[in-house]
């Protein structure tokens, strides 16, 4: 992350603004996104591809991660391609004016109304994900005379070393058709049959998410290229796009120790070339589709310590203004967090602490264990750190909490994104 202590004043500071000064205006829990940083990380994947059509980049953003109509734009100026899927996602990108033709749309149960949406948008690529929605989407885009570019999405039997609700392509789950099962064969087939209304342009595979191991990106290269060359057998067709999915880890804690998107990129370009030369097959374009490598380092949250409650002999429990219904990621995945005193130093000793929320339940839990300073108390400010991805865009009301603003720091100035819910926001939605 590129947090900074300011040597003055002991406060961390993001963007070039101090935290305190940022807590005192925007208030607090508050998400904080570092927009050079979220930049730069999108040119590094960028860049890791070399040359590439901007009208097809290499590199979609995943938006799941966290999407804002700001962020939509970051990512359309960067040059990026964007990965949705869902109609609100999509609904956001196009609010911002985000170039449809450089949207991947992606679920394993699209409405007719989302895939009517995109259609008549002109979403580039959709990622089908079962034999009824490649019927749908070729029924909607004869309906309308349009053709649909279509990825099938692969599950490559990959068991990627990651939390089992965020790994993807083992063969018991929801997503994708089955390669070794012969269904991803057959979904190709079907896709073929509807050539005036479907194109073809590739596979796609993603195996998981918070992935160190790169071995699992390349066994998912491995597979599916043997696809790839099974389709060129069968049609006589060489598919030109393979799309790996995104996944790539981050560190969260200091002893994550992630790959850099050159590495993985260039391991991935490698062996997609040296198994296509061995079918003798054209090497198709790869794309990917990174989410938290992007947006999660960039990110920190803001909290104010409440109480804090010393337990003999354990640990100490720290209180703050959020909780699980800012950050659900301690309690649904057992993620693990750093975080800091961010409002001051100090010289006290460090004391074994658990950072929790302010919900009612006992498994709120945003820091399971950090060392803190044993006088952090009340009014002090916490940073946690790496939030950026999946913390704001996986927040809930529970309790009826109002979910915290995104801000952007840049240049010394922040922005806000997308703003502090109220209690008339709660309100607004209950009729009585
Ligand atoms: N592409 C596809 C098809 C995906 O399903 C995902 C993530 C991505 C790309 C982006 O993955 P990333 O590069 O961000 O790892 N909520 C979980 C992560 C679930 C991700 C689901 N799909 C978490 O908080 O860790």
């Amino acid at each position: 992350i590129t947090a900074a202590r300011d040597e003055e004043t002991g406060q961390l500071t993001l963007g070039g603004l101090g935290v305190r000064e940022l807590a005192r205006r925007q208030g607090t829990p508050a998400y904080v996104l570092d927009e050079a940083d979220w930049r730069r990380r999108a040119q590094t994947w960028l860049a890791a591809f070399g040359d590439y059509s901007r009208d097809e980049p290499p590199v979609h953003y995943a938006g799941k991660s966290f999407l804002s109509k700001a962020v939509a734009r970051w990512a359309a100026e960067e040059g990026l391609g964007l990965d949705v899927c869902s109609g609100g996602e999509l609904a956001i990108a196009l609010a911002a004016g985000f170039p449809a033709h450089r949207i991947t749309f992606h679920g394993n149960n699209k409405t007719v109304e989302e895939l009517t949406r995109a259609l008549d948008a002109g979403v580039g690529r959709f990622v089908v994900d079962s034999q009824q929605e490649i019927e749908r989407l070729a029924q909607l885009a004869a309906d309308r005379g349009a053709v649909a570019r279509v990825m099938v999405r692969v599950t490559v039997g990959v068991e990627a070393h990651t939390h089992e609700f965020i790994a993807t392509a083992h063969e018991d789950q929801k997503f994708g058709f089955s390669l070794a099962g012969g269904e991803a064969a057959e979904a190709v087939r079907r896709v073929f049959k509807h050539r005036g209304s479907l194109e073809l342009v590739g596979l796609h595979s993603h195996i998981g998410s918070q992935i160190f191991d790169t071995a699992g990106f390349e066994t998912a290269a491995h597979r599916a290229v043997g696809l790839l060359a099974a389709i060129r057998e069968e049609h006589g067709v060489a598919l030109p796009e393979l799309d790996l999915g995104g996944g790539l880890g981050i560190a969260y804690t200091s002893e994550d120790d992630p790959e850099d998107a050159f590495t993985i990129v260039a391991s991935l370009k490698a062996i997609v070339a040296r198994e296509c030369f061995g079918y003798s097959l054209p090497t198709p374009r790869i794309t990917v589709e990174p989410g938290r490598a992007i947006s999660g380092p960039p990110g920190i949250t803001l909290y104010e310590v409440g109480t804090v409650k010393p337990l003999e002999g354990l640990r100490t429990y720290v209180s703050v203004d959020g909780g699980m219904s800012d950050n659900i990621r301690t309690a649904l995945y057992d993620a693990e967090y750093t975080c800091a005193l961010a409002s001051r130093t100090s010289e006290a000793e460090p004391m074994l602490a658990r950072v929790v929320g302010k919900h009612c339940e006992s498994g709120d839990i945003v820091v399971k264990d950090t060392w803190l300073p044993a006088d952090v108390g009340p009014g002090d400010l916490l940073a946690v750190a790496a939030t950026g991805a999946y913390c704001r865009s996986m927040a809930s009301n529970y309790n009826h909490a109002l979910r915290p603003p995104v801000l952007a720091v840049l240049d010394g100035a922040e922005r806000v994104l997308v703003r502090r819910e109220t209690e008339e926001d709660l309100l607004a939605l209950d009729l009585g």
